[in-house]
């Protein structure tokens, strides 16, 4: 069987490409920077994505069966890029001669859904809509509990933090949630199912308020919580809250909190009829399992992962930010460390090990963040030696790694203009930049307030990132 895995890179798509690998099938991968992806686990890798027709029918060209995990929540214009994504895919699929395509949605009812869930149905909707060429599996899944999972997060990040929680009213709506092995398990299963028509697929273990949820979670990580839920709590100021105590930025929040309102419980049995052999988790083993992977730094994939939106693989300085106009360079010589200890040292940079040097203005610049809607400092990082290209890394995300050689960062957090930060390794030298392409007037005076800053920070940060270096290798 040959299958195409898109999303390749998101939080679901990275765990089911690691399952496929296991499995007897020829697997191809459909992703927008091949850099991000392994190019040596068995598996092809096409560069394109769905807006562009060409990548997308050699992506599907010769493929049986194909698993569609894209969406674009993270832009202004998510809907209609769904939407024209959705379609793109269904014609080359049926061009392409392709027999099943497999779809993981979101829990609801239409007439309930808020925005991002109406957006959902919507892409199932066309992916199933032509049954005579091509069949569809739209596998349907509520909140999904597993290390790195946005509404995980959300629930652990509040339940650790607060001892007492105002909530709103709609900590009372029910839910069915579902641990993300599970959902894994039905992606996975699918695609041998025997079946020829297009088939919903509605899964989850057992039904619970979130309210419980929180508990729940609380319970698990050994803490006493109480709930208090607020009326006067709306949409809006509960996505600040969230924002503020949990590393979701507003724009995520805002979508989840709209999606409280109604309830996301299974609307048929067909999980317990088509895939009798899956008895999914409890929730309670669940968050055991989530928080495990967590306290064993065995984090797979986070919902910060992906590119999502705003900040699309940067096309005009794709590792590249060289024509920035705007630079801080520093540079030190390596005095007889070694190259991979130095990599090693600044690979290690942000999470709990902090930025090498003046932690507290980093954090102030997370706040900062996190007050005007963005992301700020507590993404943390998903492991906390190993890198990759493409995750999260506090504010910011990795945009290219050469091993002992290069690290360079593409800024997350809301700058007037686009930032990165790049470590290098010469034959002699570290060097660190720091470039900025500034956005008008207000970019470049942004900058420039910021110059005795960046006096202290950076000067200071690679003197340390040697100091470390240096402290490992006698260490040795
Ligand atoms: N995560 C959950 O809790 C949850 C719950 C219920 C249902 N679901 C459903 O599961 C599916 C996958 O969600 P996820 O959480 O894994 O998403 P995610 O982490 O945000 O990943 C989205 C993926 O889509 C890719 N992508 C976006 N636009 C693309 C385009 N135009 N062409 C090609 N690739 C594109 C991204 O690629 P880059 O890496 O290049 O950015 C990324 O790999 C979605 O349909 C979602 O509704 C998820």
């Amino acid at each position: 069987m040959k299958v195409l895995l898109t999303g390749a890179n998101g939080y679901i798509g990275r765990r089911l490409k690691q399952k496929l690998l296991q499995e007897d099938v020829s697997l191809r991968m459909l992703v927008r920077n091949a850099k991000s992806i392994d190019s040596d686990i068995g598996a092809e890798v096409v560069e394109g994505n769905t807006f562009d027709s060409a990548s997308l029918d050699t992506a599907l060209e010769g493929i049986d069966v194909a698993y569609y995990l894209i969406h674009s929540l993270q832009q202004a214009n998510y809907k209609e890029l769904d939407r024209q994504s959705a379609k793109n895919f269904l014609d080359s699929a049926i061009k392409q001669g392709v027999k099943r395509i497999i779809y993981l949605g979101g829990l609801g009812i239409k007439e309930q859904a808020s925005e991002h869930l109406l957006s959902r149905i919507e892409t199932g909707e066309i992916l199933s809509s032509r049954p005579d060429e091509i069949e569809t599996i739209w596998i349907r899944a509520g909140v999904i509990i597993g290390s790195g999972s946005a509404s995980f997060e959300i629930i652990r990040h509040l339940t650790e933090k607060l001892p007492v929680m105002v909530t709103p009213k709609w900590v009372s709506t029910l839910a069915q949630p579902i641990g993300v092995d599970d959902v894994i398990r039905y992606l996975n299963a699918s695609k041998d199912l025997q079946h020829s028509s297009n088939l919903v697929v509605d899964i989850g273990s057992e039904i619970m308020p979130y309210k419980e949820m929180m508990l729940g979670c609380a319970e698990a990580l050994g803490l006493r919580r109480w709930i208090v839920p607020l009326p006067i709590l709306t949409i809006k100021l509960s996505s600040y809250w969230l924002n503020l105590f949990t590393p979701v930025p507003y724009k995520v929040a805002q979508s989840l909190i709209e999606g409280l309102s109604s309830e996301v419980v299974i609307q048929n049995d067909h999980a317990k009829q088509y895939f009798p052999q899956i008895e999914p988790l409890t929730f309670q083993q669940a968050v055991k399992q989530a928080i495990k992977e967590m306290e064993q730094n065995q984090v797979f994939s986070r919902w910060s992962d992906a590119g999502g939106g705003e900040d699309i693989w940067q096309e005009n300085y794709r590792d590249d930010p060289s024509s920035a106009i705007l630079l801080d360079r520093q540079s030190l010589p390596l005095d007889g460390l070694s190259k991979e200890s130095v990599y090693r040292t600044f690979c290690s940079i942000g999470g709990k090990e902090g930025w090498f040097a003046y932690d507290w203005l980093w954090e102030m610049r997370g706040w900062m963040d996190k007050m005007i809607g963005g992301a700020g400092l507590n993404r943390g990082r998903r492991d906390s030696y190993e890198l990759r290209v493409g995750e999260s890394l506090d504010f910011w995300r990795v945009e290219d790694l050469i091993p002992n050689e290069r690290l360079l960062l593409h800024a997350q957090m809301k700058v007037p203009g686009k930032a990165w930060l790049e470590f290098k390794i010469t034959d002699d030298e570290l060097i660190q930049t720091a470039y900025f392409y500034p956005r008008g007037l207000w970019g470049r005076l942004y900058w420039y307030s910021l110059t005795p800053l960046h006096y202290l920070v950076f000067g200071d940060m690679i003197r340390s990132i040697l100091e470390r270096a240096e402290l490992k290798a006698l260490e040795k």
